[in-house]
């Protein structure tokens, strides 16, 4: 892409910044809950800097890979992890972070326990973890507020900010169509990003809807793949022969397709 403003400099977001600097001053740590591409790696980071640490560390938990213990760690530090329980891995990690902010991102996507190590962490480091809103995201929630930490829930960036948003990432914008864009893109700056870009190849911004899709629950993405296939609204039982798996709407070409439709 062109045009991108540099990536520290947050739009909007004054009270959230605060919030997250105020916390990591108090040596609290906090958990920043959002949908995909609500800004909430981006936060973390310039909340990091804001605390101005001799070092920032960032690891975070895959997707294909939330089977992995202590993986946030091993991606931060870059080295081998010693054997052991959680409470070796936070003293190493601790060891090695000293004086340091730590950034656990993805949550939702690390075992349990990645999740007592950070707890642990948290004890000796400042840490900023994040995590979406998904059933595993909530559980790992509970458990972090049960140990004091505090939680902010990142909301989508509000429209003037997120027209501006789009303005950065492409001046060519009229005014009216910059705020066209914020409101497509219900503030996600994800997809205001690749709603102002999108000229012919909307590739990267199907991409992105696909990742929020993919957290709504099975009947809600069963109801859509449907109106994909269907490209009408439809009732809500299925009609035979289009009864389709949370696989094969994984791999739908058709819902890229009307992942692509929605977004010209
Ligand atoms: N307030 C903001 N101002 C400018 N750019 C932002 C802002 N919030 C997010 N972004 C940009 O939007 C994209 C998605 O944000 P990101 O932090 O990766 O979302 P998440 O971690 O919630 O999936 C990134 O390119 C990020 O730099
Ligand atoms: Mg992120």
């Amino acid at each position: 892409m062109t045009d991108q403003p540099p990536e520290d400099q947050l739009i909007g977001r004054a009270r959230e910044l605060e919030r997250v600097a105020d916390a990591l001053a108090a040596g609290r740590p906090v958990l920043i809950v959002g949908e995909p591409g609500v800004g909430k790696t981006a936060l973390a980071r310039a909340g990091a800097r804001a605390a101005d640490p001799p070092r920032i560390w960032e690891g975070g938990g895959i997707a294909t890979l939330d089977w992995m213990s202590y993986l946030p760690f091993r991606r931060a530090l870059g080295l081998p992890l010693p054997d052991g329980d959680a409470s070796v891995i936070a003293d190493f990690v601790a060891d090695h972070a000293d004086g340091g902010v730590f950034i656990v991102d993805d949550l939702q996507w690390v075992d349990r326990d990645t999740v007592t190590a950070t707890l642990l962490l948290a004890d000796r480091v400042p840490v900023v973890a994040i995590t979406r809103p998904l059933p595993r995201g909530d559980d790992i929630r509970t458990l972090l507020v049960e140990a004091g930490w505090g939680v902010l829930e990142l909301a989508p960036l509000d429209e003037q900010d997120a027209a501006q948003l789009a303005t950065a990432h492409n001046p060519r914008l009229a005014r009216a169509d910059a705020r066209s864009v914020a409101r497509r893109a219900g503030g996600n700056p994800l997809l205001v990003q690749g709603l102002a870009h999108a000229r012919g190849d909307t590739t990267e911004l199907a991409l992105a809807l696909r990742a929020r899709l993919a957290d709504l629950p099975a009947e809600a993405r069963a109801a859509l793949h449907r109106i994909a296939i269907l490209e009408r609204p439809a009732p809500l039982d299925l009609p035979p022969g289009t009864s389709t798996t949370s696989s094969t709407w994984a791999s739908s070409p058709r819902l890229t397709k009307a992942c692509r439709s929605a977004t010209h």
